[in-house]
């Protein structure tokens, strides 16, 4: 971790103005404002064959496992569809499987924060609890505050800038949670290793 540590953001949509790929670039700006070097992994990039288990680095998923595998924490914003974590976002989780084997496996001791929007509370909250559950499955360290995102509530101005307080505060403290996670655990592994040299 030379120049910050690392931190991938990964959601959005196909939607042409994706309101989540919004909030998660401005989540990755405030990150970046920690000192972290951002990757934005969204719209296009996350559109991979649907997972087939076995089949290695599939088609495009190569690049997008090897984006996370040099992570050193991420920020994953999905839509709520019909309650719950889009398609597109959870079928390149799906892909986190390749991560199995690597030595520590999936997402270990990664801090991961979680962002939910949708078009109502009710399923952004449940979103916002299914993608926290994804990340525990794969072992990484969901960030204390998650963010749940209600677009009716129109946090948006029409060139796509994120303009609603609350939402910037909470985007806000996330990333600085992942980044200061994100440079404990550096700190902490070169400490171990300093101790066992
Ligand atoms: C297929 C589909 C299913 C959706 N299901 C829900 C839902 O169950 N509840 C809800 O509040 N919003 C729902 N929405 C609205 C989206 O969650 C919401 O508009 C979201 O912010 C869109 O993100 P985007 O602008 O990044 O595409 C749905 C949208 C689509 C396209």
């Amino acid at each position: 971790m030379s120049d910050g540590p690392l931190i991938v953001g990964v959601g959005g949509s196909l939607r042409s103005g994706s309101t989540t790929e919004a909030v998660l670039r401005y989540a990755l700006d405030r990150a970046s404002d920690e000192g972290a070097r951002v990757r934005l992994v969204a719209g296009e990039d996350l559109v991979l064959p649907p997972y087939q288990p076995g089949r290695r680095d599939a088609e495009g998923g190569a690049a997008f496992i090897g984006a996370v595998r040099e992570a050193d924490g991420l920020i994953i914003a999905s839509p709520g569809y019909h309650g719950t974590v889009s398609g597109l976002t959870k079928n390149a989780l799906d892909y986190l499987e390749e991560l199995r084997g690597d030595d520590p496996p999936y997402l270990t001791g990664r801090p991961v924060g979680c962002v939910a929007t949708a078009f109502g509370w009710q399923a952004a909250v449940t979103t916002l609890v299914t993608l926290r559950q994804v990340v525990h499955a794969l072992r990484g360290w969901p960030s204390p505050l998650g963010v749940a995102i209600n677009m009716a509530d129109h946090p948006l101005d029409a060139d796509g800038n994120l303009v609603e307080d609350r939402a910037r505060e909470l985007l806000s403290t996330v990333a600085a949670e992942v980044c200061g996670f994100a440079l404990a655990r550096a700190a902490g592994t070169s400490s171990e290793e300093s101790q066992t040299a």
